[in-house]
């Protein structure tokens, strides 16, 4: 592939970390006075990328630090053991390489993690960070990402146990993503990134290869994608590819309006499953298709107003959309409007 321009499908390297600066500030100081955060977003936003930065300035500063993805465990004992290897490799001072496969740990003999039920042991293996950094002196940061994984993984009263226990945690500092898992600490939304900052990078990428970009059409780009962080970084490989195909040495509004039929194409998939989702709720999808095409909300008779201001909350929540100063609501990403518009019979 050309366009390897702008990092797309994975968490970005530091470099490309867009914008994230002051807010990660904000996430500094819970986390080194043992407090947990849980960063609060749909997908695509950003969350994994700005953990994965969180992370490596705290090993800069030799925390003991680890990662899980929930999605990937498919067990409750696979979790368990992953948290428990990760604390053995911690305790043990064999570095942060944290695998779950990659040792057959002390602390899992010692856990007898073969023969205990699964829901005792995941329970206890989320009691280890905390007995880790209290008893070793340890500083630690961990993250669990797509936390709302747990509901898959272990069921209410094992949760309700786990969260009851983190109230306790002081001095591992967790930083969670997804949707709410532990009352603990703080919950913080994840915040638009400023246009500013989008600017200044679009303009550097497309001139590090020697393409003009004029801030009108940097602006144009900005306004298509929203500033939703994954739709901005796919419209920039979109345009970016119609520029090479041409050779050209510069934007022009012909490139964007390319970039962004194909970048609509291509995040069709993506938007149907959104749309899926939230269809379970008929209401939902209803209320949603209709403040994309601005119809008023409360004009049918087909649901009542409880269900309809019930359907705004979930796509307030869900962080589809917000409200604005004015009270009326706003999409996060002009493109999944755009698809709601012109996309659906
Ligand atoms: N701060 C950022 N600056 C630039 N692009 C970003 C940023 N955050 C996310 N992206 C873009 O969004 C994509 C998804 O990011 P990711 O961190 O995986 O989101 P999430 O974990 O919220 O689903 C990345 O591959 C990248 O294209
Ligand atoms: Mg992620």
């Amino acid at each position: 592939m050309t366009s390897r321009l702008f990092p797309l499908g994975r968490p970005v390297p530091r470099e490309d970390l867009v914008g994230r600066q002051d807010f990660m500030k904000n996430l500094h100081n819970p986390l080194s006075e043992g407090q947990s955060v849980m960063l609060a977003g749909p997908r695509r936003v950003g969350k994994t990328s700005l953990a994965m930065e969180i992370l490596r300035q705290f090993q800069e500063k030799n925390y003991d630090t680890a990662y899980f993805d929930l999605f990937r465990y498919n067990t409750k004992r696979a979790l368990a053991v992953a948290i428990i290897d990760a604390c053995a490799h911690i305790r043990d001072g064999t570095g942060e390489s944290v695998r779950a496969d990659s040792c057959t740990s002390s602390l899992r003999a010692e856990m007898n993690s073969e023969e205990r039920d699964g829901d005792a042991l995941l329970i206890e293996s989320f009691q280890l960070p905390e007995r880790i950094a209290r008893e070793g002196g340890r500083r630690l940061v961990f993250v669990f990402d797509e936390t709302q994984e747990i509901i898959r993984l272990a069921g209410k009263p094992t949760l309700q146990t786990i969260q009851e226990r983190f109230q306790h945690h002081t001095s591992a500092s967790y930083l969670f993503l997804g949707s709410p898992f532990a009352t603990v600490g703080t919950s913080l939304p994840m915040p638009p990134i400023a246009v500013g900052s989008w600017q200044k990078y679009i303009t550097q990428k497309f001139n590090s290869k020697d393409i003009a970009a004029s801030e009108r059409l940097v602006l144009e780009i900005l306004t298509l994608s929203g500033g939703y962080p994954q739709d901005t970084m796919l419209l920039c490989t979109e345009i970016y590819s119609a520029v090479l195909e041409e050779g050209a040495s510069a934007l022009s509004m012909e490139y964007v309006r390319v970039g962004y039929e194909r970048t609509q194409t291509a995040m069709a998939i993506i938007f149907d499953e959104v749309l899926n989702h939230l269809g379970k709720t008929p209401v939902n999808r209803q209320v949603l298709v209709q403040l994309a095409k601005n119809q008023r909300l409360y004009a049918g008779r087909q649901h009542n107003p409880n269900e309809i201001k019930r359907a705004v909350d979930t796509l307030v929540t869900r962080m589809i959309i917000d409200k604005t100063d004015r009270g009326s609501y706003r999409f996060l990403e002009p493109m999944f409007k755009h698809y709601l518009i012109h996309r659906l019979a």
